[in-house]
């Protein structure tokens, strides 16, 4: 892919449908009794994945235009797949699924990509172990795992990380656990599962960040709208705002708090968002606007993180076209997404002639000159290539970008979308 540099971004988008909520809408559709149709659902390969994992347990899933129609087999009515469970590039995916195949009578079998293969699972053998599963992993902390029958029981965990795939595999596993689960979060990660939970009739409490769930009889099917994600909307927030004369309007993304640490950043630095035609349901949506404006460099630490973690290579571009010194910690998480994101960004911002210094925890970005253009490499990571696509629109000279079809995780218009409004 050859990017050059651009004129004003302007008009008006949609972005596809939210990946976690996407995933959550079919496991929670499966084990519910009735039938489900899930508007705005992400036609993505990681939800894809997880559609297919579905289909080789017996759930009959019908993906139209414009709906996914699921029909629920209820709590206890998923049958032994013939086959490995292939979860392809998706973290989500394998973590979740390993909560809900805890609790099945039968066994099952999980593996992924390469990427998939090298990401840590020991956090969710762990606390599955706990509650009674009993489940094989490769050196004890990657794929394949195998989930054999057992008998679960409700625990009490504090999660040695803020992430929401350990904290949503445990409440999932709740679900056939004889008694209470409670999950304890050091910081508060994105709480789809929670609110996806409560409206399918679970018993859900949350008191700060201690979540505690009832295992309830059954799962009721409720229809489910999947808002646009504001993981998507994130580079085109940041190409807005780093690209002159740009206006553009992102219409019907969430806004779920606990997943708007961009716009908080973004705005700290100096950006130009305007929040419009807010309503809530069982997750606040809006429209953004966005509007060129100079940034300047900021501190992230602490709480906010998971609040915006898959944003981050993206905020990495922003900081590296904004004036001073932008310093990001405490996202030690980075390293174990679908690529070492700290090592990428650090490596392809270097290579676009930005100082940045890479950090245990983050990176260093000392910014205002504007990058220039270069051959980047993806790392096989759609959130680098598709950050990566956004600096190319506001660098000095062409840039091109291996692998591009990469974006298809979770954004496979991603191109066409950034044509349309000029690039
Ligand atoms: C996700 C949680 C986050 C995030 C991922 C999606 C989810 O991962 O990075 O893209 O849907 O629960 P962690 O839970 O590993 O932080």
């Amino acid at each position: 892919m050859q990017i050059r540099p651009c004129g004003p971004l302007r008009g008006e988008i949609t972005v596809p449908g939210d990946k976690s909520i996407s995933h959550r809408a079919v496991m929670l559709a499966a084990l519910a009794n009735g039938t489900t149709h899930i508007t705005g659902f992400l036609m993505g390969e990681d939800c894809l994945s997880t559609i297919d994992c579905f289909r080789k347990m017996g759930v009959s899933i019908e993906v139209g235009a414009q709906e996914v129609v699921v029909e629920g087999v209820g709590l206890h009515g998923l049958s032994a797949p013939a086959d490995v469970l292939y979860t392809g590039n998706s973290g989500t995916t394998t973590r979740l699924l390993c909560g809900i195949l805890a609790g099945q009578p039968f066994t099952a079998t999980l593996s992924g990509d390469a990427s998939i293969c090298k990401r840590p699972m020991g956090r969710v053998i762990q606390p599955l172990r706990e509650m009674g599963a009993s489940i094989e992993g490769r050196s004890d902390n990657y794929c394949p795992l195998t989930l054999f029958p057992s008998e679960l029981h409700g625990i009490e965990y504090h999660l040695p990380v803020a992430s929401a795939q350990l904290k949503s595999a445990i409440l999932l596993a709740g679900l056939y656990a004889e008694g209470q689960t409670t999950v304890i979060e050091p910081s508060p990660s994105r709480d789809h599962t929670e609110r996806m939970f409560r409206s399918l009739g679970v018993e859900i409490e949350t008191h700060g960040n201690t979540i505690t769930l009832e295992p309830p009889e059954d799962l009721h099917a409720v229809d489910i709208a999947v808002p646009g994600d504001i993981s998507s909307a994130a580079f085109f927030l940041v190409a807005g705002a780093i690209v002159p004369g740009s206006e553009l309007t992102i219409k019907n993304v969430g806004i779920n708090p606990t997943r708007t640490g961009i716009l908080d950043a973004l705005r700290e630095m100096g950006a130009d968002i305007t929040v419009s035609a807010l309503h809530d349901g069982t997750e606040p949506v809006c429209d953004l606007t966005v509007r060129h404006s100079a940034l300047h460099g900021i501190e992230i630490g602490g709480s906010i993180i998971p609040r915006l973690i898959d944003e981050l290579p993206v905020l990495a571009v922003a900081a590296a076209f904004a004036a001073g010194e932008t310093v990001i910690r405490d996202a030690q998480e980075l390293k174990v997404k679908e690529s070492d994101r700290i090592a990428a960004m650090a490596a392809e911002l270097a290579r676009a002639g930005v100082d940045v210094e890479e950090t245990d925890d983050g990176m260093i970005i000392r910014g205002g000159k504007t990058p220039s253009g270069a051959s980047f490499e993806t790392y096989k990571d759609h959130r680098i290539a598709m950050s990566l696509a956004v600096l190319a629109l506001a660098a000095q000279g062409g840039s091109r970008i291996d692998d591009p079809e990469v974006v298809a995780i979770s954004y496979p218009d991603f191109f066409d979308t950034l044509r349309r409004l000029g690039g």
